[in-house]
């Protein structure tokens, strides 16, 4: 039940009934008796900074930002913090003492999804796509050390684009899979392609080590046809329902003002939401 002093945050995006975000902030408030609301907030572009700036007018704590606004939050903040910056995009706003904070928790989300499961190479990745979702990955990469990243998308100019604006290697052609494997420690699907409705990714694991550790941003469904070839053939696998999970940490505690913690009893609550 909530109060009249009741904390409020909510995730912004265009569309948002898909999202998983308020069933995942709302199982941690009830799991620990938070007096506090995350709510859906249905905003197109033309209202985004109408509405970023309303929540400050209705005393909101802060929200997330989805999709399409991701990259457009930032002119509307008092203050972006360099992890925002160098991805490019916003995803958490908290506000504090009437200034609002963008930054960005999918690096965060991403690294540790995989922390477990991730060996101690830091030589190669190979990162496949170049949409907003590959900006953060590559920074959390950059971060973990890794010496040698290999962008490969389907339209190449867009994988140039973004090896140039992170100062990496030029990218691999798409489908030049041996090129780009052999000898690589862990391989990252940014990609759409293998989330329900759409293709699934063709892609030949021959030379890719077997330990390697695979993963896929995709968790619709959980267990990706890259996913299963993957262990199929003994390599370890991370889905990418964990990073949703985690990347919502950072924004939780600062609003509610609890540390929340990435459970069983949380993924299996989520994953309800997706039928
Ligand atoms: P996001 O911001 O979530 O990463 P996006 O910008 O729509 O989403 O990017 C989707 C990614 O999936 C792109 O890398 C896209 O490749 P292109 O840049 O060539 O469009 C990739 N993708 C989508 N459908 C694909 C397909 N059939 N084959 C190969 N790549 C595909």
């Amino acid at each position: 039940m909530l109060s009249g002093a009741a904390i409020l945050a909510g995730v912004i995006g265009d569309p948002v009934s898909h999202s998983l975000s308020p069933r995942l902030h709302g199982y941690w408030l009830q799991q620990l008796g938070i007096d506090g609301a995350y709510v859906p907030l249905h905003v197109g572009a033309d209202n985004l900074e109408t509405a970023i700036r309303g929540l400050k007018a209705l005393g909101f704590a802060g929200a997330n930002v989805t999709v399409p606004h991701k990259e457009a939050a930032a002119d509307f903040c008092d203050e972006v913090d360099e992890m925002a910056e160098r991805v490019g995009a916003v995803n958490t706003l908290v506000i504090k003492d009437g200034e609002l904070h963008g930054s960005n928790t999918d690096v965060f989300g991403f690294e540790e999804n995989i922390r477990a499961e991730l060996g101690s190479g830091r030589g190669r990745a190979v990162l496949l796509g170049a949409g907003g979702a590959a900006r953060a990955v590559i920074v959390a990469l950059q971060d973990m050390g890794f010496a040698d990243i290999r962008l490969m998308n389907r339209t190449t100019a867009r994988a140039e684009s973004l090896a140039w604006d992170f100062g990496l290697e030029t990218a691999v052609k798409w489908g030049a899979w041996e090129e780009a494997l052999d000898g690589a420690d862990l391989l990252i699907n940014t990609t759409s392609l293998g989330m329900t409705g759409q293709p699934a990714l063709e892609i030949d694991l021959a030379v890719l080590p077997n330990s390697a550790l695979v993963t896929d941003l995709v968790y619709n469904p959980l267990e990706t046809p890259l996913l299963a070839a993957a262990r199929e053939r003994g390599n370890p696998a991370v889905d990418g329902l964990g990073m949703l999970l985690h990347q919502a940490r950072p924004g939780f505690e600062a609003w509610f003002g609890a540390a929340p913690e990435v459970t069983e009893g949380l993924r299996a609550h989520v994953l309800q939401g997706l039928g």
